[in-house]
């Protein structure tokens, strides 16, 4: 079989709300991420109505990255770390969004994070929006709802273009762009889009025409990127869930591929510029998404990205219930069935490499773009012992099944991949229910899901195991 390319980008993925904490420092303002509780387990977080005094953010302290990077870049680099990927907290550049200046503090942080990166051969790779959209445009515009967000947030891409146009070649728009398909969750409309509903509006049509600016803004940013450095790299990111008929029954296969369609039309925007058809169809039926120009639609065509960023956790299972028919109102949460080839980790997360191979393939087919999977990980519970060791095996079972099917589609299927990120390789917070037991960490942070500890890290097992993976670049597993 055929090897890794020898510039395979080996690397490890964090978010800036769930790492760097110091959620007020150098001039930093508040984020969408900054108002929202610890969960638990099951528990979804609280998005509140400003900071209440009293509740638990656990992102405002994070794991202190803010503080810690250099110390925490060393042990990156001791991990032999090709590629760190990280988001630029908007927030820290510009405080509220429609700021007239950028915040010159929180600029040299980033300046001084990736020379500390480069200085040891770490290559960042940079998401531009991770979950962490400025809390004032969410207030004054309810997000990515209004259109006048998009020149905001492209002010704000191309500030960190012509910043750091040097030091950064590897950058993504919008993380996992594609959540908010599911726009009855309160957390991915958030996150992805700013939107926060506070009645009975129509979700789903409020979606559409949020996603709509959000890729003109995408598109504009990508443009905009390719003019001041053509040797830029620039991805979308989209969240990958396979999603499986239960059984061969007709229904279920279309009703399969009905919902891919719901959930990837967004990387089709990217990749190809124009919204596929079954979309258009889907809008212009239901009345959705008015406000979309001529203008946009050349944008679009015009910012079409170089690569595909996706993360890949597992799969899904869908069925049609009951009385139910494939052009019903379909809500996509309520399709969901129990797959019974696939164990599920503690959070109920499926575990399933094949489907990594699989998407691989599917991704590959459809975009004919180079693949670059920038999250993949296990959230576990860990147990310190006396000694202060940890023994995670579990995380080594289940990243090597999935290196072992990424080197699959790699070697034997022809696919054109970039690199690897796992994801939250230093312990940080959860992004879905805000806690710190949800760990994905080849490295240890000593705090709990209160907030109590002394920040220290140490290494976990897998730290030497992932070590020598990047070292002989994916052959001992
Ligand atoms: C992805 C996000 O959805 O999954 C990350 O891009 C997130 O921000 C990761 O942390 C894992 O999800 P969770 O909810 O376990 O933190």
């Amino acid at each position: 079989m055929a090897k890794l390319p020898e510039n395979f980008l080996w690397g490890g993925a964090v978010a800036a709300h769930q790492l760097e904490g110091a959620w007020q420092t150098d001039g930093k303002g508040m984020s969408v991420a900054d108002v929202m509780t610890a969960g638990a387990n099951n528990v979804p977080r609280e998005i509140t109505d400003g900071v209440i005094p009293g509740k638990n953010y656990p992102n405002h302290e994070a794991i202190d990255f803010y503080h810690h990077y250099r110390e925490d870049v060393k042990m990156f680099a001791e991990l032999g770390l090709k590629a760190f990927r990280t988001s630029i907290a908007w927030t820290r550049i510009f405080p509220n969004g429609d700021d007239d200046q950028p915040n010159e503090a929180g600029l040299k942080f980033y300046d001084d994070l990736f020379d500390e990166c480069l200085k040891y051969g770490i290559e960042p790779v940079i998401t531009l929006a991770h979950f962490e959209m400025p809390y004032h445009l969410v207030q004054k515009y309810n997000g990515f709802s209004d259109r006048r967000v998009i020149d905001l947030f492209v002010r704000f891409a191309e500030t960190c273009f012509k910043r750091y146009k040097d030091k950064v070649k590897y950058w993504m728009t919008f993380n996992e762009i594609n959540n908010q398909s599911m726009f009855n969750n309160d957390f991915l409309m958030a996150t992805n889009s700013g939107l926060i509903f506070k009645g009975n509006e129509n979700r789903e049509a409020a979606m559409y025409q949020a996603a709509h600016y959000e890729l003109v803004a995408s598109a504009k940013a990508v443009q905009l990127g390719h003019e001041i450095n053509p040797d830029f790299q620039i991805g979308c990111m989209i969240n990958f869930t396979p999603l499986y008929p239960l059984n061969a029954a007709p229904n279920n296969i279309m009703l399969a591929e009905k919902m891919m369609q719901r959930r990837y039309w967004f990387s089709d925007v990217h990749v190809n510029g124009v919204y596929p058809d079954n979309i258009e169809a889907y809008v212009t039926r239901k009345g959705y998404r008015q406000d979309i120009t001529e203008e946009d639609r050349a944008v679009l065509k015009a910012g079409t990205v170089d690569y595909v960023g996706f993360s890949y956790y597992n799969s899904h299972t869908v069925a049609l219930p009951e009385g139910k028919s494939i052009d019903d109102d379909l809500v996509p949460e309520d399709l969901i069935a129990q797959n019974p080839y696939v164990k599920v980790s503690d959070w109920d997360w499926p575990i399933d490499p094949v489907g990594l191979r699989y998407s691989l393939n599917w991704l590959n087919d459809r975009y004919h773009l180079p693949l670059f999977i920038v999250e993949n990980g296990l959230g576990a519970y860990d147990k310190v012992e006396e000694d202060g060791s940890i023994h995670d095996p579990y995380r080594v079972e289940y990243l090597r099944a999935h290196i072992e099917e990424m080197e699959k589609a790699v070697e034997l299927d022809g696919v054109n991949l970039m690199g690897y990120t796992p994801w939250g390789f230093i312990d940080l917070v959860s992004a879905g229910t805000g806690q710190m037991s949800k760990r994905y960490g080849f490295i240890y942070v000593d705090k709990d899901d209160d907030g109590n500890g002394t920040l220290k890290r140490s290494k976990k097992d897998s730290f030497d195991w992932y070590r020598e993976v990047i070292k002989s670049n994916g052959e001992n597993l």
